[in-house]
């Protein structure tokens, strides 16, 4: 169903590598609720990637820019004011990355070159997407910014490594940029807490399996699908949300506000019996 919610609307998206990534999804839901797009990632994601096939299913322009690199954002911000005639309306940051997770690296025994590179990619991009569009004043008013961001920065998730101090971190610049481009010009920033999903980075994290089953079954209405995380950008991208900024939004079927389930009370007794038949 379109309800046109992006109708005239303008918008760069972040961090679509494969039809299985979350910013995939939200870029199909955005062209198809009206929005034109710019689609950005980085350099070995667009050869490695299928980004220019959604480019084509959605009419977008591509333009390759790394996250981490002041330059190439100073150029994808001011190709896409060219690019739409002006400025554009929402931006998704759906961007994440961590050398220690990928190398299966401990927490307590990290890397500290690739803990800062963890925090580079996946939290101070964020800063720098909004200090570039802050600059060139590229943001219409009433605009809306919006990040990926999970649940470990606010709880220890066993395998999530230092993925959880980047989205803590992620999540502190929402808040404090969000005064900042709100008070100046009515520009609302959030961000999504999204429940685990399979998609590539996800994949990458010690135990994903283990944990889509826990917060399954732990969620009163089960793990939130990439397409139903599109679903909520979309509304937070349209004009029915105009007063919400500077907001952790949790999307994840309830999980962040369980404590213990019936189903896992259960499960836990039946784990004690089994223990002392033994
Ligand atoms: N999958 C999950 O379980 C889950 C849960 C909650 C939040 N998230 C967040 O959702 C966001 C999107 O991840 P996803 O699950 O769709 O996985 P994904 O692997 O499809 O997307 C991650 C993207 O980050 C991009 N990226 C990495 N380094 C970059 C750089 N230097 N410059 C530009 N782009 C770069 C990758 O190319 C890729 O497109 C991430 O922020 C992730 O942490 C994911």
């Amino acid at each position: 169903m379109n309800n046109g919610l992006l109708k005239g609307k303008k918008g760069i998206i972040f961090g679509a590598l494969n039809e299985k990534s979350i910013a995939w999804q939200v870029a199909l839901k955005a062209h198809h609720e009206g929005a034109r797009l710019v689609l950005t990632n980085s350099p070995v994601a667009v050869r490695m990637g299928s980004i220019s096939e959604l480019a084509a299913l959605t009419s977008s322009k591509l333009v390759v820019a790394d996250a981490t690199s002041m330059v190439d954002i100073d150029r994808l911000v001011s190709e896409s004011l060219q690019i739409f005639g002006g400025r554009f309306d929402f931006v998704l940051h759906s961007i994440g990355m961590s050398p220690n997770v990928r190398k299966d690296i401990p927490y307590e025994n990290t890397s500290y070159e690739n803990m800062m590179k963890t925090y580079d990619i996946s939290a101070l991009s964020f800063h720098r997407i909004l200090q570039t569009c802050y600059k060139y004043d590229a943001i219409n008013e009433w605009g809306s910014v919006v990040a990926l961001t999970y649940v470990a920065a606010q709880r220890t998730l066993a395998g999530y490594n230092d993925m959880g101090d980047a989205k803590a971190l992620l999540e502190s610049i929402a808040r404090s940029f969000g005064y900042i481009y709100g008070r100046d010009r009515k520009v609302r920033i959030n961000t999504i807490s999204q429940s685990p999903t399979p998609t590539t980075a996800g994949s990458g994290v010690h135990g994903i399996e283990s944990l889509l089953d826990f917060s399954e079954r732990m969620s009163p209405l089960g793990n939130a699908t990439a397409a139903e995380c599109a679903d909520y950008c979309v509304t937070l991208f349209s004009d029915l949300t105009r007063k919400v900024t500077m907001q952790n939004l949790y999307h994840d079927g309830g999980f962040s506000s369980m404590g213990m389930s019936l189903k896992a009370i259960e499960q836990y007794n039946k784990s004690f019996k089994e223990c002392d038949e033994k």
